[in-house]
């Protein structure tokens, strides 16, 4: 029995993805339609105990490091910094982080770092109010903003953005997102859209293709690979006007970077998936409820694992989309 979460590719899992919840408060066009989904019921949802127990196996017999909170939206869940304090309590003590959309999080940042999350990822496309209202069919870029300044207040730095362009909505608008995120220290990363969302509307032809993404960005600044080791981190990194700002490019479906993950997935049912687009998942929830020792636990989840495939399979002819979509897997 190996201890750590290994592959049978020889990756090795470090960085554990909890979504904590599958409910969002956007309607964003390129992850669900305008009348939202039919979110889980809450008997199927994890509770606090479980959640911590699941992470704290993670951290004790499975060699995790790092655990980022995920959703649907993590902060709909109720009492999250409860939950992050217990997280940070754990031995070993796992980095912790959290990808957000920024909704609310200006009056709770100063909580969440007190009970010690140590980074955020905040969500944002645009920064031309109408464009945001029209893409995520909600008008709260205002709240966002106010997100993202407190939490550089509040000290939850490096503050990374994750941008998804979408051809005829917000593309052209990629300068002035980097203007911004450069003017105000915030790492900006631009992801390829993947085929995750729940309406299936996703089409290649239409995705913003990382080289595109460059040519965009190429008209107002001067981009340089930077020499920083990228390791498996998911972004590309490139020197804006020669240094030292970056931006990042997330480039999922053109240069994939399967070949060094190092994820996990726990979705907020329960359910352990070795990569965002697997077509089987290990049902934990079940077995913590039936009162499986920490031990059964962790083969269990060693074994999924093990299972992982090479890649994604976005570029084969034969690709089908995970059932459940990004916002029920986790982002
Ligand atoms: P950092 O540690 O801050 O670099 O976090 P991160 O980039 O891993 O996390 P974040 O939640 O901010 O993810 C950024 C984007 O990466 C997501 O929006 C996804 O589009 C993409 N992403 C996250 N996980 C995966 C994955 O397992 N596979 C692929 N292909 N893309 C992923
Ligand atoms: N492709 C790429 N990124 C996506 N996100 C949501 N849906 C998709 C998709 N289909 C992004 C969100 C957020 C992060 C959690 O994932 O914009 O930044
Ligand atoms: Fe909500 Fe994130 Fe999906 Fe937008 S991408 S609707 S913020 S879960």
């Amino acid at each position: 029995d190996t201890p750590a979460l290994v592959d049978s590719f020889g990756r090795t899992a470090t960085d554990l993805r909890v979504s904590v919840t599958d409910k969002c408060n956007l309607r964003c066009t390129y992850c669900m339609p305008a009348e939202g989904l039919e979110w889980m019921p809450d008997q199927r949802l994890l509770t606090d105990d479980e959640i911590v127990r699941l992470i704290d196996i993670a951290v004790r017999l499975l060699g995790v490091t790092d655990v980022r909170l995920t959703g649907g939206e993590p902060l709909l869940r109720p009492r999250l910094e409860g939950l992050v304090a217990r997280i940070a309590a754990l031995r070993p003590r796992p980095r912790l982080a959290m990808t957000t959309n920024g909704i609310g999080f200006a009056k709770r940042a100063r909580a969440f770092a007190d009970a010690g999350l140590d980074r955020v990822n905040i969500s944002l496309d645009t920064i031309n109010p109408e464009t945001f209202e029209r893409l995520t069919r909600r008008d709260r870029l205002r709240h966002v903003l106010d997100a993202l300044a407190a939490a550089r207040d509040a000290g939850l730095e490096p503050i990374k953005i994750n941008a998804v362009l979408m051809r005829g909505v917000n593309e052209h608008e990629a300068p002035d997102l980097l203007r911004f995120a450069l003017d105000n220290g915030y790492h900006l990363r631009f992801i390829e859209q993947m085929p995750l969302d729940a309406q299936h509307g996703w089409n290649r032809a239409e995705m913003i293709t990382a080289d595109e993404i460059l040519d965009l960005l190429g008209t107002s600044f001067t981009l340089t690979p930077s020499p920083t080791e990228r390791g498996g981190a998911p972004a590309e990194r490139w020197l804006v006007n020669g240094g030292p700002e970056e931006v990042g490019i997330i480039p999922s479906v053109t240069r994939p970077f399967c070949k060094t993950c190092e994820r996990t997935r726990l979705t907020a049912d329960g359910a352990v998936r070795s990569c965002l687009f697997s077509t089987t998942e290990t049902d934990l929830r079940t077995l913590l409820r039936n009162g499986a020792d920490d031990e059964e636990i962790a083969n269990a989840w060693r074994a999924t694992m093990w299972g992982k495939l090479a890649g994604h399979e976005i570029n084969e002819a034969g690709f089908a989309q995970p059932i459940r979509p990004m916002s029920a897997i986790g982002g």
